[in-house]
């Protein structure tokens, strides 16, 4: 089984190829960092598995080609497609009537297109073979994230094209989202003290998540167990939905 996993040089890309990795599959890391990439790609290969690194910006659409012909030569086929790459630039919290609109642009080119790009060539490719898993990387925010009104949007975007593509994709394609609550990355470190703590006594299982946690979720979607799941949003945020 083959896996392509994109923003694998960060902390939740970086888990979840390391779980699919584990789970057997050879893994086709995608990032637009290249040094860190190379570190992610190591770490797999340290452990035995195979990996392929490829720096590529998934935002456009001839390096995202570059990525899909890359990842077919190398092995011929590919079983499972995580759309990881997303977040927002900028400062952290911002009121909805100060966001400028270049910021808001760059929520949706981040969040939604790489994931659209990819969908679409390796999409493709999956219905052709009759068999393929695709799972996206939403957040919490999604249900609404005052401070974040753009990244929330870009997120509810991105569950409605896993749900709209479910439908269109199957039956020989899975598609579904992972929609992580707080979890322990880089982003922490732009969270003030203060709304750090707002957060976790709003999360009922109490503690804020950490990768695997949500590379475990991936892994399920994007495994026999997950076969007759599509269309689905799994939370791993310990319960907490957002709106805060
Ligand atoms: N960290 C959290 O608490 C949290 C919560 C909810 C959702 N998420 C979502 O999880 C995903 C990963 O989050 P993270 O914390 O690991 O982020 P991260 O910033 O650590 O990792 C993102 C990776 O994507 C890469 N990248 C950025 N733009 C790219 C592009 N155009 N093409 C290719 N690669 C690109 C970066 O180099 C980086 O390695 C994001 O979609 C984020 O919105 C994170």
């Amino acid at each position: 089984m083959v896996a392509v996993v994109t923003g694998a040089a960060g902390a939740m890309g970086g888990a979840i190829a390391a779980e699919l990795g584990a789970r057997g599959h050879a893994v086709v890391l995608a990032d637009i960092s290249g040094r860190r990439l190379a570190e992610a790609a190591d770490r797999l290969t340290a452990d035995g598995r195979a990996a392929h690194p490829y720096r590529c910006d998934v935002t456009d659409r001839a390096e995202a080609e570059a990525l899909a012909a890359s990842a077919l030569a190398a092995f011929g086929r590919v079983d499972v497609l995580v759309n990881v790459v997303g977040g927002y630039r900028g400062r952290m919290y911002e009121h909805v009537l100060d966001i400028p609109l270049d910021r808001f642009d760059e929520a949706v080119r981040l969040n939604l297109r790489g994931t659209f790009n990819l969908t679409q060539l390796f999409g493709r490719h999956m219905r052709e073979r009759g068999a393929g898993r695709i799972v996206n990387i939403s957040s919490v925010a999604k249900n609404g994230a005052s401070g974040q009104a753009d990244y929330a949007a870009a997120k509810a975007g991105v569950v409605a094209f896993t749900r709209s593509c479910a439908l269109e994709l199957g039956p020989a394609v899975t598609v579904n989202a992972v929609a992580p609550g707080v979890i322990r990355t880089s982003v922490m470190e732009r969270i003030p003290a203060d709304v750090q703590a707002r957060y976790r006594e709003r999360i009922p299982l109490g503690d804020f998540g950490d990768p695997v946690d949500v590379a475990r979720a991936v892994a399920f979607l994007a495994g026999d167990d997950g076969r007759y799941v599509t269309g689905e949003v799994i939370h791993v945020s310990g319960g907490f939905f957002g709106c805060l």
